[in-house]
């Protein structure tokens, strides 16, 4: 959540850490400030609110220093305030913190800092850190160069919870020390100079050489160098990585939002994620995994385990798994997964999904089954992401940068890419016969023409978002994969809409939430599946005959002619439709946030990349 950004090289630090800032204001914030070494002095400039406020500040411009650190925060702990904001400074003004994540046992470390004679001016976890710090660096007698860094090491390694820190200091004006433990953070190499960030699109533009931490690593940072610590700082060598995303990548590109963009990228991020992994008249090929049919065979249970959006794309891989691997796949909420001690062993293989591969939570279902002994694999749209570290296998989506906050072509991208697995694994189990899966892989192989297809629909649901958009309530319901669209559908709406939306499996509608049914209310069915598309249409008549206005989308031939509104989408494999029914229901959460005039790739509350539990 939020962001850090660092430069420390020959250039004003000032303006490049406003602009890195801004470029990580997508991942959600309420206040932000930076901090510059001027003249040997520590310079803190900070307040609640966009990052653009920093640039009015008075002195903002007599900043000229080349070393600094600068923040994005979503409060945890204390509301939104200028005293709350980052950078907080220790007691005696000579070191300064930046923070993300949680300390989780900030109380019982302010307690015993108050006891030691320190005062606290912010009601923050984060303020406990630069005043650790001070108290190790005073108790250490020991004057070598690497006083500060001990002192940090040390406060480090009291400090429970998640955190990405930076810290600058006036005894050492010319380096910058930062580290992190359950928080991202990566370090961009140029010339003569070093860059830090919260992650790699914000500082693109800049470098696309890339160190990336790992939790309890410290690094000094110097104009020149770049020391990489473990916990005990023994020194460590670390392999610089080349990111192949572009800069442009990372920008709007004449779209008004990102969200849009990123809607429009989705036959092409199709593409990049099959990739060459399914390659003509030969078996699935992942040039990152080679398991054999030993080692799958070993597996009888498969557990997906995401957030929000990457687990709906769970939820629709689950029909993929069982259908041609025939291994029964369970789907869980991380957050719900971490704490119940799920029945998993050695013979399960746990699959985790994540667009940034930061997800707190994700990241510790992770960790609890390599714990329970089973054989962990991520998925993920970001390279060297926490989560791939920590999993035994990875592999990546290939979708390019996702900015907005609602998830859309990871989403897609995220079910190409299961669909694949899936085909993989059955090929390798030999459980499916090879037509079913040269006609799905062909099937897959269709799909960014039709998804292209099916964003002609544009024009039209931006009107019909027009007659909508002041809706109080909207239901979605779909049966079987349809119900796992309305699912995803309906969260988006609600993320980017404010509205309130219910997803339903629609033969469930009448045991009990028919009795919100009302005059007018709006109703968005989707009917995908041959086989079920008469149950649906029976459920959708019941809502329209207590009053119900309804939008279908459906790539079937309805009989029924009663519904206000009908999207035809393209026919594709009924494993495969939630990926071309989305579409035009991203759509439409986008027209109606539009419509509303709010701020569709920020969206109130929320964060791109939930850091924290
Ligand atoms: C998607 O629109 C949401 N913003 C959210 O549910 C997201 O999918 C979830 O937080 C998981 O994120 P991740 O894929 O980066 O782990
Ligand atoms: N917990 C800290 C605070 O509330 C940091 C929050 C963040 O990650 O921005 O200030």
């Amino acid at each position: 959540m939020c962001g850090i950004v660092g430069y420390i090289g020959t250039k004003k630090a000032s303006t490049i850490l406003i602009n890195g800032l801004m470029r990580l204001e997508y991942r959600g914030y309420d206040s932000a400030g930076i901090c510059t070494i001027e003249n040997d002095n520590l310079k803190v400039m900070k307040d609640k609110g966009r990052v653009k406020n920093l640039y009015n500040l008075d002195g903002i411009n007599s900043l000229t220093g080349t070393i600094g650190i600068a923040h994005t925060r979503w409060a945890t702990h204390g509301k939104p305030s200028k005293e709350n904001s980052h950078p907080h400074l220790d007691n005696s003004n000579n070191f300064a913190v930046v923070h993300n994540g949680i300390i989780e046992n900030y109380n019982e470390l302010r307690n015993f800092l108050i006891e030691k004679g320190y005062n606290f001016k912010s009601e923050t976890d984060t303020e406990v850190i630069p005043n650790l710090i001070h108290y190790y660096y005073t108790k250490d007698t020991n004057n070598s160069n690497n006083k500060v860094l001990q002192a940090v090491s040390n406060a480090c390694k009291d400090l429970k919870g998640s955190f990405a820190i930076e810290v600058i200091s006036k005894y050492i004006p010319n380096n910058m020390i930062v580290c992190r433990k359950d928080s991202p953070l990566v370090i961009g190499k140029g010339d003569n100079e070093n860059y830090i960030s919260s992650d790699i699109p914000a500082i693109l533009s800049f470098t696309n050489k890339f160190y990336l931490l790992n939790d309890n690593e410290l690094v000094l940072l110097s104009t020149n160098n770049v020391t990489f610590y473990d916990s005990d700082l023994n020194v460590i060598n670390k392999e610089l990585q080349n990111i192949e995303w572009n800069a442009t990548a990372a920008e709007k590109n004449g779209f008004d939002d990102f969200m849009l963009k990123e809607i429009y990228e989705q036959p092409n991020a199709i593409r990049e994620t099959i990739g060459s992994r399914l390659p003509k008249n030969s078996l699935c090929d992942f040039d990152d995994l080679s398991f054999s049919k030993d080692f799958l065979s070993r597996f009888n249970k498969l557990y997906i385990v995401a957030c929000g959006t990457a687990m709906h794309a769970g939820l629709v891989a689950r029909n993929i798994f069982e259908k041609i691997c025939c291994i029964p796949t369970e789907v869980d909420i991380a957050s719900e997964f971490r704490y119940k001690n799920p029945l998993i062993d050695d013979k399960t293989l746990c699959i985790y999904i994540s667009q940034s591969g930061e997800t707190a939570d994700t990241i510790a279902a992770l960790k609890l089954a390599k714990q329970k002994g089973s054989t962990t694999l991520a998925i993920s749209n970001v390279i060297g992401s926490s989560i791939t570290r920590e999993a035994d296998y990875s592999i990546y989506t290939h979708a390019g940068p996702e900015i907005a906050v609602a998830s859309t072509k990871a989403y897609t991208s995220q079910v190409v890419l299961l669909a694949i697995l899936a085909i993989y694994f059955a090929e390798k189990l030999e459980k499916t016969d090879s037509e079913t899966l040269i006609k799905l892989k062909n099937d897959i192989l269709e799909l960014p023409s039709k998804v292209d297809e099916t964003l002609k629909c544009a024009d039209y649901i931006k009107e019909y978002a027009k007659t909508i958009y002041t809706e109080k309530d909207i239901f979605f319901l779909g049966r079987g994969i349809d119900y796992t669209t309305a699912l995803e559908a309906s969260l988006k709406l609600k993320e980017i809409s404010y509205i309130h939306s219910e997803a339903y499996a629609a033969g469930e509608l009448k045991h009990g939430p028919i009795a919100l049914i009302e005059n007018g209310i709006t109703v968005i069915g989707i009917l995908t599946d041959e086989n079920l598309v008469e149950k649906s249409v029976s459920n959708i008549q019941e809502v329209i005959t207590r009053g119900a206005k309804t939008l279908i989308i459906s790539n079937q031939h309805l009989t029924t002619n009663n519904f206000d509104k009908v999207i035809s989408v393209p026919y594709t494999n009924p494993l495969l439709s939630p990926i071309i029914a989305i579409v035009p229901l991203q759509l439409l959460s986008y027209y109606i946030s539009k419509e509303k005039g709010l701020d569709v790739d920020k969206p109130r509350n929320l964060a791109k990349s939930v850091t924290v539990e």
